[in-house]
């Protein structure tokens, strides 16, 4: 067992409500089954005596949190943050297929996905649902990665059979049977699990989308994650493509894609018959915000959400998105809130977005009581942060009067300077 003295932020399991304590101890060792969980968190004074044995490291000042978890990323658009476009569907075509064809090498795929891990570690990042390409080495590169550095982790091979280019594109059955093998491979290996992934729906056959549905129904456990109703464009193309449907979201119903475990990125343009469906059954959105703003997608509708119950959480969407830190994340979050926000709401205090990115973004994974938080139980990954990373940073966090006050000077002016300790499995 091993302890640490510290700030501690976590959550409540049943409210989100903010625990906090500013001199904590949490406490980390195996669980019955050897893996590193928290085993105890407090207040230190109220604590100590109890783990008097225990060695204790004592971070004055430092503040420990959650691993934060993005919802939607895409590993192999690491290297193409901030390429300009009109809008989702010219950036696909100009920049995002030409970067992802060449994933066909698994050389490529295995030192893009070590510059992604890094990157994510690096801003406090311990899980991630992440897009690989339509490759299945672009999947064996970034478990093998992630394998070695023992994360929590779920990506998956994409489905694209029509409207994509020569070097992408896919064949039904082919990707089919390649996801099967996959996930016979993958899910369930140490800390990783696999995600069906169809593109999206413009990018899919009626019979690809079929065969994801009836793959997600004979592994249930298996994650589903897709993009659905991020751009008026794309909505358009869908509606025609699938004139049956009764809406984009809709053809994801038709097919069997929507159940626990299904997080479907951007859900901007839904309307409450999608988000009530969606709620009902388990699936949950990632929003994208940073990326949102990017590709003028438009703001996600927080009030929506509330008013059906759809589960949500935070996603950097790189390289949709423009930075792989939560900070980046959380502020954009904040500002998307405020636009829409029809009365002071919830989704506008910081401790709500950080929770959108840690416990929330866990439940909306289907991983709640697993990951995401630092109750009892919950495996061992944090985060020790440095309220004083940058002279700005330290006058303000100073002067912060509440926990409210304090979290929201780090996200306004935290980035990766701040995350001086990523650890993975209580390591
Ligand atoms: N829709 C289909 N593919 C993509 C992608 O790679 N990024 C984003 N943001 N939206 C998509
Ligand atoms: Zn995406």
């Amino acid at each position: 067992m091993k302890a640490y003295r510290a700030r501690l932020l976590r959550f409540d399991d049943n409210t989100g409500a903010p625990l906090y304590d500013e001199d904590g101890l949490l406490v980390v060792g195996p669980d019955a089954n050897g893996r590193a969980v928290v085993r105890a968190v407090g207040a230190y004074g109220a604590l100590a005596e109890r783990f008097a044995g225990v060695a204790i490291e004592h971070l004055p000042g430092r503040l420990i949190a959650p691993g934060f978890i993005d919802l939607h990323v895409h590993y192999p658009q690491t290297e193409m943050i901030g390429s300009p476009a009109d809008g989702l569907l010219p950036w696909l075509e100009h920049y995002t297929f030409p970067q992802e064809t060449r994933f066909a090498d698994p050389a490529h795929a295995r030192q893009v996905a070590e510059v992604f891990f890094d990157e994510l570690m690096r801003h406090g990042v311990t899980t991630a649902l992440t897009f690989a390409t339509s490759h299945p080495a672009s999947v064996d590169a970034a478990f093998e990665a992630a394998r070695e550095r023992r994360l929590r982790f779920v990506t998956g091979k994409v489905l694209q059979d029509r409207h994509s280019p020569d070097g992408v594109r896919d064949e039904t059955g082919q990707s089919l049977a390649d996801t099967e093998a996959l996930i016979r491979r993958w899910h369930g290996v140490d800390r990783l699990g696999y995600a069906i992934t169809p593109r999206f729906a413009p990018t899919s056959t009626p019979a690809q989308l079929r065969g994801a549905g009836e793959l997600a129904a004979r592994f249930p456990d298996v994650w589903i994650q897709s993009h659905v109703a991020e751009n008026r464009d794309e909505v358009r193309w869908v509606a025609e493509l699938f004139p049956d449907s009764r809406s984009y979201l809709g053809v994801y119903e038709d097919f069997g894609l929507l159940r626990e475990r299904a997080v479907y990125a951007h859900c901007i343009h839904l309307d409450d018959t999608d988000r009530l469906l969606m709620a009902e059954r388990g699936a949950a959105a990632a929003i994208s915000p940073t990326s949102n703003l990017f590709l003028g997608s438009g703001f996600f509708d927080y009030d929506g959400a509330r008013r059906t119950g759809l589960r949500h959480g935070l996603a950097s969407d790189v390289g949709g998105g423009t930075s792989f830190s939560p900070f980046a994340t959380m502020l954009a979050a904040y500002g998307v809130a405020r636009e829409g926000a029809t009365k002071p709401g919830l989704t506008l205090q910081p401790s709500n977005l950080w929770w959108q990115h840690t416990a929330g973004a866990a439940q909306a994974m289907g991983l709640g009581g697993v990951v995401g938080n630092l109750t009892p139980g919950h495996e061992a990954d944090f985060v020790v942060l440095d309220p004083a990373a940058t002279p700005l940073l330290a006058r303000r966090t100073a002067q912060a009067e509440t926990l409210e006050e304090f979290l929201f000077a780090l996200i306004v002016l935290g980035d990766d300077r701040a995350v001086i300790r990523t650890v993975v499995d209580g390591r």
